[in-house]
């Protein structure tokens, strides 16, 4: 079995998901949030590309029971309930809930997956939780492709870490490296480069300095706690709700 990493969602073709388990990565932080989101118990996520489309969504499901959420350039957008911070994911917000979210760069990475035989949402967050699906589907003969979301179409570190230590999680750090595409060498090599501590990858890129930048570091060091909200989210039939175990 192969595992293939894409450093950006940009470009990635239907055939190259096609039968494949995919993982998808945003840990600043889309699937960090997404996780805690189900993990206090919100019902479902229906990721949509844009704003007016989540707008949209909102008037043809009903108030009831629903959240618009997401951020453009890391702040919330107006008139949402909630920004796309995984410490505003609280019980209270959250339980029993729908949300519909739009984020710059994660729920197009998620959307970008669709069409996979199984999509499932990974981060810092719910790495163990995610790594024991990967080796679940592996032991039934799929390959897995992890996608990271990226930035604006390019690499960012904290997703490329990220893919790195599922990968390794997945793998250990190992020896059958022939695998491994190129891409999922690197991020395993990227994590050879920077060990098992999360807060300097995370801290190190682009994305968390932009959310130091707007006063929402709080959120990358939430992000960068491991098995923080230990759930497994699935995409299936255009939502993410926690995955059924076994
Ligand atoms: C994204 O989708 O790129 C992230 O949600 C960005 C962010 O959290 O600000």
């Amino acid at each position: 079995m192969t595992i293939q990493v894409v450093f950006t969602p940009a470009g990635l073709a239907k055939d190259e998901v096609a039968g494949r388990g995919v993982f998808v990565i945003d840990v600043l932080r889309a699937t960090t949030t997404m996780c805690a989101a189900l993990h206090h118990g919100a019902r479902s996520i229906i990721p949509v590309a844009s704003i007016e489309e989540a707008i949209r969504m909102g008037q043809t499901l009903g108030p009831d029971d629903l959240l618009l959420t997401g951020e453009r350039h890391g702040k919330p957008i107006p008139g949402f309930a909630l920004g796309n911070s995984p410490l505003e994911m609280t019980e209270a917000q959250v339980r029993g809930k729908t949300l519909v979210m739009t984020t710059t760069n994660g729920t197009g990475a998620l959307l970008s997956a669709a069409g996979a035989a199984h999509v499932y949402v990974a981060a810092a967050a719910n790495l163990s939780a995610a790594a024991a699906r990967a080796r679940q589907l592996m032991a039934d003969g799929l390959d897995l492709v992890v996608v990271c979301a990226g930035r604006h179409g390019a690499f960012g570190l904290d997703d490329a870490y990220t893919a790195g230590r599922l990968v390794v999680e997945t793998i250990g750090d190992r020896r059958r490296l022939d695998d491994l595409d190129d891409a999922a060498v690197a991020a395993v090599d990227l994590v050879r480069r920077y060990g098992v501590r999360w807060e300097r990858p995370l801290g190190r890129s682009a994305a968390a300095r932009q959310l130091d930048a707007i006063g929402m570091a709080d959120d990358v060091v939430e992000a960068a706690k491991q098995d923080r909200y230990p759930v497994l989210p699935v995409f299936a039939e255009r939502r993410v709700q926690v995955a059924p175990l076994g």
